[in-house]
């Protein structure tokens, strides 16, 4: 995820699996998907630090690859790293918060409060994933059971997790995006009835001017 996410830690667990998996995964497994021009799909998040749940939330990414351009909000309860830093929301920095990518930048957004920075943009490597970002080079890690169907785990290495994994099911359909980074681990579980497929309306992606002024931790920024 070019830049939101939290990380992952299995540089030496890819040795391993290379080895594993011919067994761990035999007969026939779907290639990893591409992903749609645009789409929208709700999620469940969760955020873990050392086994202890830092964060219990929903969301929702609505994705138009075609306009350059995605918004991914995190609902009310979320820790995201990018949204919390920036004093945006100080009564209430667990409010919703959008992540908003418009060509060439990207902004946090609290909705409620209606304040806005811009952190990041192509410079920093701040641009949307892109459709094929899992179908190429990525590698199958895991075969799991989400939700009552059988998905394909495929990862990657992230820009800043070592690496990303996305799950989809035989069609392609995503169930999970899973991360981990030393001792956090953060999920997205998609609602796969909320998937859709198809444009996204221009409003939401119409943020206020103030969006334009600069954040006061831009990213990069050293890990906290
Ligand atoms: C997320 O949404 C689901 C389905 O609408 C709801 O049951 C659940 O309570 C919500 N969870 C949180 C943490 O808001
Ligand atoms: C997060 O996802 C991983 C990979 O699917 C899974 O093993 C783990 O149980 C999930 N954790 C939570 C809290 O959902």
């Amino acid at each position: 995820m070019a830049s939101y996410v939290i990380h992952g830690f299995l540089v030496v667990a890819c040795a391993l699996h290379q080895q594993v998996f011919g067994l761990a995964f035999p007969g026939i497994v779907p290639t990893p998907p591409t992903w749609p021009q645009a789409f929208s799909v709700s999620f469940s998040e969760i955020l873990k630090f050392s086994g202890e749940v830092l964060a219990k939330n929903n969301g929702t990414w609505y994705y138009d690859y075609a306009n350059r351009r995605a918004r991914f909000v995190h609902g009310r309860g979320q820790r995201n790293s990018f949204c919390a830093r920036q004093g945006l929301s100080p009564k209430d920095p667990q409010a919703p918060c959008s992540l908003v990518f418009l060509p060439g930048n990207m902004y946090v957004f609290y909705q409620e409060s209606w304040t806005c920075c811009r952190l990041c943009g192509t410079d920093e490597g701040c641009t949307i994933l892109k459709p094929d970002w899992i179908h190429s080079g990525s590698v199958l890690l895991s075969v799991e059971t989400i939700n009552g169907v059988k998905c394909y785990g495929y990862g990657k290495h992230g820009a800043v997790s070592v690496y990303d994994v996305l799950y989809s099911d035989e069609s392609g359909t995503m169930c999970r995006y899973h991360e981990v980074v030393r001792n956090t681990q953060h999920n997205l579980t998609f609602y796969r009835d909320t998937y859709k497929v198809g444009p996204q309306p221009d409003w939401l992606f119409d943020i206020p001017k103030i969006c334009s002024v600069i954040c006061p931790h831009p990213f990069p920024q050293p890990p906290n």
